[in-house]
This record gives structure tokens, sequence and C-alpha cells, in this order.
């Protein structure tokens, strides 16, 4: 019944990004990267783009092949675009990766050509992937409110990887690029485009539709909403634009370009706001598992923003490293393992008890996680990069990685609550535990619009 409406793939993409999350924090626990070696060091990037390209780029598409046909209210998902889509990512991750090796001197120097050809076997698989995405949005005009900032980070994850493509070659073929500043202002532009636009704008637009789905909180963000959209995407997209200018050459006043990120400050601020205004709004009072730990990743985005500031005024740019460790493990990775709760268990359910819907009584999505056994690991997780932020902050290298090494624990364990919802038995099915009958309402994953069916 549902076959139609659940992404084919989606499940591959959390698989991959989920196994190279893991991976790239053995790599950081065993001080094989960041933060036993410089930010800049050829390891580190190598281990920046298994967790930007690999984990969170990775997990981001497979979400959104779920969930843009339910923003946009759109029938029928990715076919096998999104399959084709996975396998040139994967494999052209694995060329940049041989190329940061090389550089590292762990391969042979001949071996940086990778860096810049792997670079556009990830575009290439980019593409592929954004094509079913874009159709739908374009068909969709005018867009609901999350579906905005879909558009813009995905705009900007073009302008990431062909800022990262640029520099790749300034490696690989130095003289073929005749920009002197390509490894500042470019890393500039790489990482405002990356971690701002395409990370931040995404799963600001992600998180308004699945917590308001979550909590049964309105949907409609009303002037305020509007006021987030218009500041944080508007003023983004104005000052990587200026910026990219200002880079050409061009005469672009600085105090512009203050504007404009000062604008897109305000509207990350009102995001904030926004999202207490959600919390509070929500009809549903006893929050899940997934909704409880999404408040831990938004309090390390706000934190991050606060660190961020500080470190501007201050002209502080040893807090770089530990802010953004903060950023990726805390906001980016605290909320992407939290919506995995959900999501895979709810696709999960989906696949087995779709078919029964309406004719037998089914368990409840919830029974197929054990929150009570996992919340301990969320809390180790979250724990961890708390604890780790602050070492970091203090300069403790060591008791950093032993923090590392604490949510690389609780990353496997939540892994390994994925996994178990994936192919273990229901906890419905133990003793004590009240027994579900048929759900009143289609899954609202699936149907825009619709109240949960939990
Ligand atoms: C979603 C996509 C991407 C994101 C979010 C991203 C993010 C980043 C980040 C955070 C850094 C700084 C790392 C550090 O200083 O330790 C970086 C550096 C770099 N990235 Fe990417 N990246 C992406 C894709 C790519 C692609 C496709 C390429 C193409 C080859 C690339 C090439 C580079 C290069 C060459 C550097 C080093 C620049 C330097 O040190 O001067 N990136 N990237």
């Amino acid at each position: 019944m549902f076959s139609s409406t659940i992404s084919r793939w989606t499940m591959l993409h959390f698989a991959a990004a989920t196994a190279l999350f893991l991976v790239a924090q053995v790599a950081m626990a065993a001080g094989a990267a960041y933060p036993v070696l410089p930010l800049s060091a050829p390891a580190t990037l190598a281990v920046v783009h298994l967790l930007t390209v690999g984990w969170i780029t990775l997990l981001m598409l497979g979400a959104l092949h779920q969930f843009v046909p339910v923003i946009t209210a759109q029938t029928g998902v990715a076919g096998i675009s999104a399959l084709v889509s996975l396998i040139a990512i994967l494999a052209g991750l694995a060329g940049m990766e041989a190329g940061f090796l090389s550089l590292a001197g762990q391969l042979p120097l001949s071996v940086i050509l990778a860096l810049p050809l792997g670079g556009t076997l990830v575009l290439a698989g980019v593409i592929a992937g954004v094509i079913p995405l874009a159709k739908m949005l374009w068909q969709t005009r005018p867009l609901p409110f999350a579906a905005r900032f879909v558009a813009v980070g995905l705009a900007f994850l073009f302008a990431t990887i062909a800022a990262g493509l640029v520099m790749g070659l300034a490696f690989a073929r130095p003289d073929w690029i005749s920009w002197p500043e390509a490894f500042s202002r470019g890393l500039q532009l790489h990482l405002m485009a990356g971690l701002l636009g395409w990370f931040m704008l995404t799963a600001m637009g992600v998180s308004y539709r699945l917590l308001t789905m979550f909590t049964l909180a309105p949907e409609e963000r009303g002037p305020l909403g509007t006021a987030v959209l218009g500041l944080s995407a508007g003023g983004l997209a104005a000052t990587w634009l200026l910026s990219i200018a200002a880079a050409a050459g061009a005469p672009v006043a600085p105090a512009l370009i203050a504007a404009t990120a000062s604008a897109t400050v305000l509207g990350v601020a009102l995001y904030f706001v926004d999202m207490v205004r959600l919390y509070r709004a929500r009809r549903r009072n006893k929050l899940e598992l997934n909704t409880g730990m999404a408040r831990a990743a938004l309090v390390a985005f706000a934190l991050g923003v606060l660190l961020a500031v500080w470190m501007l005024v201050s002209g502080n740019d040893a807090l770089v490293g530990p802010l953004a460790y903060l950023f990726v493990f805390g906001w980016l990775s605290g909320l992407g393992l939290s919506q995995l709760y959900k999501i895979v268990p709810f696709l999960t359910w989906l696949e087995r008890y779709g078919s029964v819907l309406g004719k037998q009584p089914v368990p409840r999505v919830q029974d197929l996680v054990d929150e009570e056994r996992d919340e301990p690991w969320f809390i180790l997780y979250f724990g961890g990069v708390a604890a780790g932020t602050v070492f970091g902050l203090m300069g403790w290298q060591h008791l950093w990685r032993i923090a590392i090494i604490s949510h690389l624990v609780a990353s496997l364990l939540i892994a390994r609550a994925l996994w178990i919802a994936r192919r273990g038995t229901t906890s419905q099915a133990r003793p004590g535990r009240p027994v579900s009958g048929t759900p009143a309402a289609p899954p609202s994953l699936l149907a825009p619009n619709l109240v949960s069916s939990e």
C-alpha cells in the first residue's frame, strides 16, 4: 500500500553514512587526525571529508529522498537515480580520501590527481541525486516553508563542491589554477557554503518539518518563520555572493558583507526563538526519545552560535577547532542520530506492516525500539560531546580524546539499536508491554499534513 511512497535507497544511504561516521570517530580517537594532528593536516582533511561528505551529506540526501516528496506533497519517490548517486558519491569520496592521503605522504604523490577526480565523481553523484528532488521542488511552486530552506541548501551544496574542486585542482595541478588566494578565500567560500549553506540551512528546514510533526505543533510558522527564512537563507546567500565578488576583485565594501552576515546571525537567533515557541505550542506532551534528544542538538547549535560570535569578537582563532567539533558532533550529528532513531523504525514498520495496515492489529512504531535501553547511550553521546568541547577549549588534548572515545562508544550502541529495530522482533513481544491496536491514521512521514499514527 505504501511501497510506492517509501524511498527504496534511503536506508542504504543511512547505513553507509553511519559506517563512515563510526570510521571517522575511530580515526580521531586513534590520534590519526585532529585533535592530535593540526586542523589543516592532510590526514585531518581526509577525516573531515569522511564526516562532511560521507556522513552528513549522505545522511541528508538519504533523508531528502524520503522527505522532499512529503514536504512538497508530491507522489512518487526517487528511483534508481538515488542508488547511482550513492555509488558515485562513495566512489568519489574514496578518490578524495586517496588524494588527501597522498598529500599526507601515506600514498605516492602521483595519487593526488585522485582528489579532483574524486571530487568530480562526487559532483556527478550529487547531480544524479538532486535532479529528481529539484524536479519535485520546481513542480511545487510556491514552495512550502520547510522546502524553501532545502532548496537554498541544495544550491549551496553545489557551491561547496565547486569551491572544493577548485582547491582540489590547485593541490593537484597548481599550474592550472591562476588564483593565488585559492587556499585562503577559496577555503572561506567552501566552508561558508558547506557548513552554513548546505548543512545548517537544510538541517533548519528538516528540523522544522520533523519537529512540528513529532511534537504535533502547528506547521504554519507565521511572520516569525518568514523572518527566520529571509534573514538566515537570504543573509547567507547575499554574504556568499558578495564574498565571491570580492574574491574576484570587485569593489565590495566590507561593511556590506558585515551587514549581510549580521542579518544571517539574527535569522539564526530568531530560529531558536521559534523553536522554543514550537515546543511550547506542541500538542504532544510526552516527548519521544528522538524529539527529547533533538533538544540537546539544538542547545549545542545555540552554544555553537554564541561561541562563533565570541570568536569573531575576540579574534581568538584557537576556538575554531572546538567550535567546528561542537557544530559537527553536537548539532548536526546529534540531530542526525536522534532523527535516525525515529526514521529507521518508522520506515521499517511501514515496510513490514504497511500492507496489512487497517486489516489487522499491528505494533506501534515505538515498539520497534526500546527507549529505556537506549536513552543512556544518547546521554553518553551528548555528554561526551559536551565534555569534548570543554576539553578542546581548555586545550586538554588527552581528555578530549577520551571524550571522543565515549561518543564513539555511544554512536556504536545507537547504531546497534537501529540495527535491532531493522532486524529484530518488536519490543511489544516482550512480557509486560501493552499490545497495540490498528492505527487510526496513515503515517505522517509519508502522507503530508496527517497526524502521526502512534
Ligand atoms: C558537502 C561537501 C563538503 C563539505 C561540507 C566540505 C567541508 C570542508 C571543510 C570543513 C574543510 C576544512 C577542513 C580543515 O581545515 O580541517 C574542507 C577543506 C577542503 N575541502 Fe571540502 N568539503 C566538501 C566537499 C569537498 C569536495 C567535493 C572537494 C573536492 C575535491 C573538497 C575539497 C577540499 C579541499 C581541497 C580542502 C582543503 C583546503 C585547504 O586546506 O586549503 N571538499 N572541506
